[in-house]
């Protein structure tokens, strides 16, 4: 492609060195539509004719179904993507072939190919966050009114239920969303026409291009377009981010189909068995999920620091920014995948959620609203609570069984009605304000959820 200056052959260690072909043969699709609408744009500027722009269009088509078949021959002799593909073209319709790389560089194409690549999986990211989503609106309407303690610190905080709690990653998962979608915005510009680094003395039509790439707009400056990343960080991070919403979910999984919780059991297709210890079944599809958010940041890290030290324009270390990528999507796919399989064939167990919440310590501070609404200031409430709580714990003596008069010897402000505290219908009914694990609540937020997500 460059022979003209150079009287040596490029070093075997340096194609395999620089070769991207192994990877990036997967912006095909995306060149090869990038390349076509180059050439329309060459055609209305006068510089191909009619002829040459068919030639070129049917041989591009050509090429892409040879690729789809998979009878294309990649070469690393040929670098990229952009290269293999231009060289063939050229073999194969001859002259008009060597016309497609007018007033274009390989930095704008890279960046346009990458744009629309990045587009399209941002688009399918979308689609399978929903389906999570929909299993998940789905598994918290089956389990809705299920009680189970909520925890901080791991430790029995406040009832809650099922359906409040699955709900919390739909809701994440919906930020998710609209965090994906804000970003797509800025990726969905064309860069193309702004050349190796400032433009090109030949103007081809960069919003007719733009408009056939269905691309929103242009890029506003032909330097920043070629040496922009942002976009890529930015998919990473929100990538990365669905990663931990997930990585968090799966911890909360783990635990719930322990033996000690049993709150859950995961299906037989979704865990897996010992080699050595006959009795396990292990939550490894959480455990990995957890792990690849590891994999996930360094991704977005990766591209991070290949990008700060750069002068503007394109450098070669760019090219670093499409394994992480690649990757990245391809593991977040996976992810949204087998976790939505797997939360759809999850099941509850309510006798273990029924056990553990009937832990009337859940109740604590209940009791102490309850004083609270006797006029008691909250933070002596919370005082005359932790002794009551000292006393159960001191004599054995779950909270809710302490005698009236126990209470009473505490603080007169426990009345006889104290007992009632302990119930968790009542718990649940107080809680009326949005947001809270109110089961009316849970059923408008199931709702919402199930008319978006249609
Ligand atoms: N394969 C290259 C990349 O991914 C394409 C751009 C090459 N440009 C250049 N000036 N060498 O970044």
């Amino acid at each position: 492609m460059w022979t003209g200056r150079f009287s040596q052959a490029t070093a075997d260690l340096v194609l395999q060195y620089g070769e991207s072909i192994s990877y990036d043969w997967k912006l095909y699709r995306h060149d090869i539509a990038g390349s076509i609408a180059h050439a329309r744009a060459q055609l209305k500027a006068g510089m191909l004719t009619q002829e040459e722009f068919g030639a070129i269009e049917s041989g591009l088509k050509g090429i892409l179904a040879d690729i789809e078949a998979g009878k294309f021959q990649w070469s690393i002799k040929l670098e990229d993507v952009h290269m293999n593909i231009e060289s063939e073209l050229t073999r194969r319709i001859g002259a008009p072939g060597a016309k497609l790389h007018t007033a274009r560089s390989r930095n704008d194409q890279v960046a346009t190919d990458t744009r629309l690549y990045c587009r399209a999986e941002i688009d399918s990211t979308m689609q399978l966050l929903q389906d999570m989503q929909r299993a998940l609106v789905l598994k918290a309407k089956e389990y809705a009114d299920i009680r189970i303690p909520g925890y901080t610190h791991l430790q029995r905080a406040q009832p809650v239920t099922i359906g409040h709690h699955l709900l919390a990653y739909v809701e994440m998962l919906g930020r998710d969303y609209e965090r994906l979608a804000d970003c797509r915005r800025r990726v969905n510009v064309s860069p193309l026409g702004s050349g190796a680094i400032a433009g090109s003395t030949i103007n081809l039509d960069r919003i007719g291009i733009a408009e056939e790439l269905g691309f929103a707009g242009v890029t506003e400056n032909s330097m920043d377009a070629i040496a922009d990343r942002d976009y890529i960080m930015e998919t990473l991070f929100c990538l990365s981010l669905i990663g931990t919403h997930l990585s968090r979910m799966s911890e909360d999984l783990v635990l719930w189909s322990s033996a000690e919780f049993g709150f859950c059991t995961l299906s037989d297709a979704h865990t897996t068995g010992s080699s050595l210890m006959p009795q396990k079944k292990n939550p490894d599809v959480c455990e990995l999920t957890r792990g690849k958010s590891g994999r996930l940041y360094g991704n977005l890290v990766s591209v991070m620091v290949a990008v700060k030290g750069l002068p503007l324009t394109y450098n070669r270390d760019l090219q670093e920014d499409k394994e992480p990528l690649f990757d990245s999507f391809e593991t977040i796919s996976l992810a949204l995948r087998v976790n939505t399989e797997m939360v759809a064939a999850m099941r509850i167990n309510p006798e273990r959620c029924a056990a553990a919440v009937a832990d009337p310590l859940l109740l604590a501070t209940d009791l102490a609203d309850y004083l609270v609404r006797r006029g008691v200031p909250f933070r002596h409430a919370h005082e005359l609570v932790g002794k009551a709580v000292a006393v159960a714990v001191g004599s054995n003596t779950p909270l809710n069984e302490l005698t009236l008069e126990q209470f009473r010897a505490i603080s007169p402000e426990y009345a006889e009605d104290v007992h009632s505290v302990f119930n968790l219908d009542r718990a649940f009914r107080l809680r009326t304000n949005p947001g809270a694990p109110n089961p009316d609540n849970t059923a408008h937020r199931i709702a919402f959820w199930q008319e978006k997500l249609g």
